[in-house]
């Protein structure tokens, strides 16, 4: 027999909507009331409730707010990536940001910090780390480092041990495949894991854009914040964008998704160099 699915109650969407938007920056209109019923159901079942309305009772009154949140911002969040996703990104790092950046140098080869805010799988991290490894291999004088933060602790999983999919894998240029990914052992698993050389250089942890202070650096060169805040308030991405701004060096370079070329509206000290890269 078909079992009736119940549907969380409009004041019950409320609050569970009000508290991660609270909490996560992602807004939830009412039009993603049935989204976010789909997305719960299977943390639901798991933790047993008879239906969302319950689940969202405990939540909130009955005290399990901060142990469920990290399960909650794996339900919520939207984790689809890609490698080299937005070519054109990756293409403008290489062409003209660690050029212009390593002539700004004066001493000594230099150190670039790269930041992925919101890095998900962490395909992001190693399409930059690809890029700069080539061009170091080709000649360039620089070492770089590359930083990976997401609020969920899923996906880090996934970006900290850099296996994917061969399938997922296709926008790697070949030649760079080629050199940065490994097959796995058991080929009918047709997983490609990136080469430790890569994932020296590249860390990963998590941490909420939301938070007042992000312990990172403050003298990163490059930071990618891409197909995030889009699912932000307006008054939240400025406020994020202000932050990831105090974390740049004079000179570096914030790119955004393309769907999000409006987030510098709010901050003065972004130059637009073109429609989703900026600089200070
Ligand atoms: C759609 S993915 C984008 C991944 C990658 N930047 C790209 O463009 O392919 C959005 C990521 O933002 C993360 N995210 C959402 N809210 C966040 C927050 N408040 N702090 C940090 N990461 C957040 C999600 O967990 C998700 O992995």
């Amino acid at each position: 027999m078909l079992q009736a699915v119940a549907h969380l109650s409009d004041r019950h969407f409320r609050s569970i909507a009000e508290l991660i938007e609270g909490e996560v920056g992602i807004k939830l209109p009412p039009g993603k009331q049935l989204m976010l019923e789909g997305r719960l159901q299977k943390r639901i079942r798991a933790l047993n409730y008879p239906g969302p309305n319950e689940y969202v009772e405990a939540l909130i009154e009955g005290g399990s707010f901060d142990s469920e949140l990290v399960h909650l911002i794996d339900c919520v969040t939207t984790n689809k990536t890609d490698f080299f996703r937005e070519p054109s990104h990756f293409a403008f790092m290489k062409d003209t940001a660690v050029p212009t950046l390593l002539a700004a140098r004066q001493r000594g080869p230099a150190g670039l910090k790269i930041w992925s805010a919101a890095c998900s799988t962490g395909m992001e991290a190693y399409s930059a780390a690809m890029v700069l490894d080539d061009m170091v291999k080709n000649g360039s004088r620089f070492q770089f480092r590359i930083l990976g933060t997401d609020i969920s602790a899923g996906v880090l999983r996934l970006a900290k041990a850099g296996i994917y999919p061969r399938e997922v894998t296709a926008p790697v240029p070949e030649t760079l495949a080629k050199r940065y990914f490994l097959h796995s052992k058991d080929k009918s698993r047709g997983e490609m894991r990136v080469v430790p050389e890569l994932r020296r250089l590249t860390h990963f942890m998590r941490m909420n854009l939301m938070d007042k202070a992000y312990p990172v650096d403050r003298d990163v060169d490059i930071i990618f914040c891409r197909n995030v805040l889009i699912y932000f308030e307006k008054h939240n991405q400025r406020k994020v964008v202000d932050r990831l701004c105090e974390h740049l060096r004079p000179g570096g370079y914030l790119m955004v998704g393309h769907s999000e070329s409006m987030v510098h509206a709010g901050s003065s000290r972004l130059k637009q160099i073109q429609p989703t890269v900026f600089r200070v």
